[in-house]
């Protein structure tokens, strides 16, 4: 199978998984207050002033018609203790907070609760990408503290090793 014009699907993913990012779960509510969220490692900075970030979702996940609706959006950055939650939310059905620590932030949207950052959004812009759609959203409150972030690469779950440079 191919991608595009000879680039190997199978290929194209693994080249893409050389790229380590950290984890997060997104988070929204629907018009019902019913709390909604996804992992994604899509998740990256556009630009500071103003406080811009974006994030993209595929066009067949369960959540994306309520995504594409909501007028905000949660990053929860997660911390390398909270694999669970990643798993948790990677998982396509529609009561994944049952029994999950959070709290409701702004517009109620959730704030999951032992993140090492959080970054909450108003959406601003949405455009396609293919078979998945980028959200766009401007950051209106921030949290972090010093817990270690969970990364992931090639597949795989990592926790962060620091490299102190000298000289
Ligand atoms: C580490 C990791 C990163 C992921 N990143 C994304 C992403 O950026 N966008 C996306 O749409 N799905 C991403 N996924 C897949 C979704 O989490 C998965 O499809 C989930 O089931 C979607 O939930 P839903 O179908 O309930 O909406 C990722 C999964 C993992 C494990």
């Amino acid at each position: 199978m191919t991608a595009n014009d000879g680039v190997d699907a199978r290929q194209l993913r693994n080249v893409l998984g050389r790229f380590f990012t950290g984890v997060t779960v997104v988070t929204t509510v629907d018009a019902s207050g019913k709390a909604w969220g996804v992992t994604a490692n899509s998740f990256t900075s556009v630009s500071l002033d103003p406080p811009l970030v974006l994030w993209n979702q595929g066009l067949t996940s369960l959540s994306f018609p309520v995504f594409e609706k909501a007028g905000r959006f949660t990053i929860n950055i997660l911390a390398d203790d909270q694999i669970p939650v990643s798993q948790r939310f990677a998982r396509s059905e529609e009561n994944k907070f049952d029994g999950l620590a959070v709290t409701r932030g702004l517009g109620g949207v959730p704030v999951i609760d032992g993140c090492c950052a959080t970054l909450e959004c108003r959406k601003v812009a949405t455009h396609d990408g293919g078979d998945h759609r980028i959200y766009i959203g401007e950051v209106e409150r921030v949290y972090s503290n010093d817990r270690r972030p969970l990364l992931f690469g090639d597949g795989k779950y990592m926790v962060a090793q620091p490299v102190e440079l000298t000289g």
